[in-house]
């Protein structure tokens, strides 16, 4: 039997998941009786061999041209840990989903373009690559429960997808939607979350250059457990903005409630921005752990990508931008 034991830089559950979420699973999970096989399941990450890759069309788009103007000065963390280590709450609330996530079907993938848009329109996974100027870019990653990663992404500029949108002129805001299709994602079973998994930022931030639409990772299409085939992401942000398997960009003029601001707002904000300063409620964010190395590392403000982002909060000092 695999016993799984936490190292020194896994948050306990109850750490790392707002807290009224945590006990109302435990309370439901009692009164159903499933208390032991909850637990179970957080504590025993089988992975079996579905995690070979299959055919995908989008293959040969890899590797794409690397990006020097994005590169970390440290060392990437290994795909085998990148890659077994996620959070994907469709496939279950702890850490080894990859196995589960194998369920995701990814053909065909259609993406929605809509709200305040010149013309809403259906756009296919394989159609939209195409359209897309592809590139890699190795990018920092840092997860709000003080872990992170250092990942080679492939994809293109967010910016991208907007232009090829056309929102109005009147669109303040980009919320972006995973799927909902409780066969394949078990987890959405859990009727404690509001699903879909939902995030967004202003427009500001969705056109500047850092924001991304990862399509790929490791020089190969995207794994289905680290959000395919199509999720977003922002450095600068804690992970929980970056949403995973998108089928939907709705263009609005309300600031969107992600889906964990919808859980606990006093833990989790929109901003959400990176800030070493600011600790969590319940936790510090002054260090992270590298979870390729398991070195504690110092946490930088922006995760590091000031220089590329501080400008889009100029003005704004008086939000709530770091959590
Ligand atoms: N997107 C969806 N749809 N579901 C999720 O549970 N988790 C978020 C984010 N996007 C999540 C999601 C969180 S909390 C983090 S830290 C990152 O995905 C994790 O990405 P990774 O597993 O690729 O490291």
């Amino acid at each position: 039997m695999l016993i799984k034991r936490p190292r020194g830089w896994e948050i306990k559950e109850a750490r790392a998941t707002p807290e009224a979420v945590f006990h109302d699973r435990r309370r439901v999970a009692q009164a159903l009786g499933l208390g032991s096989i909850l637990a179970g399941i957080g504590e025993f990450g089988a992975l079996g061999s579905a995690l070979a890759d299959e055919a995908d069309p989008s293959a040969g788009l890899y590797p794409a041209k690397q990006n020097p103007a994005y590169t970390v000065a440290m060392p990437l963390t290994p795909e085998d840990i990148a890659t077994k280590y996620n959070n994907f709450y469709e496939f279950g609330s702890h850490k080894q989903i990859a196995s589960a996530a194998q369920e995701l079907k990814t053909r065909p993938w259609t993406v929605k373009i809509e709200g305040m848009v010149e013309k809403p329109m259906e756009v296919g996974i394989d159609n939209l690559l195409k359209a897309m100027p592809l590139e890699e870019r190795l990018y920092r990653h840092r997860c709000v429960e003080a872990w992170s990663m250092k990942v080679p992404w492939s994809g293109f500029a967010l910016k991208a997808l907007v232009d090829y949108a056309k929102p109005l002129g009147s669109a303040k805001y980009l919320e972006m939607y995973t799927f909902v299709d409780v066969k394949m994602a078990p987890g959405q079973r859990s009727f404690w979350y509001p699903w879909p998994y939902v995030d967004g930022l202003t427009m500001a931030e969705a056109t500047s250059e850092m924001a991304f639409i990862a399509t790929g990772l490791y020089g190969k299409p995207i794994h289905k457990q680290n959000g395919a085939p199509l999720r977003l992401a922002v450095p600068w942000k804690y992970g929980f903005k970056s949403v995973k398997s998108i089928v939907r960009f709705a263009f609005t003029d309300k600031r969107p409630k992600g889906f964990w601001e919808q859980l606990q707002a006093s833990e989790y904000g929109f901003w959400a921005n990176v800030n070493p300063e600011v600790p969590h409620p319940r936790w510090s964010q002054a260090q992270e752990t590298d979870i390729g190395t398991q070195e504690k590392i110092p946490t930088l403000l922006f995760n590091g990508y000031a220089e590329q982002v501080a400008g889009i909060y100029k003005g704004l000092e008086k939000e709530r931008l770091w959590a």
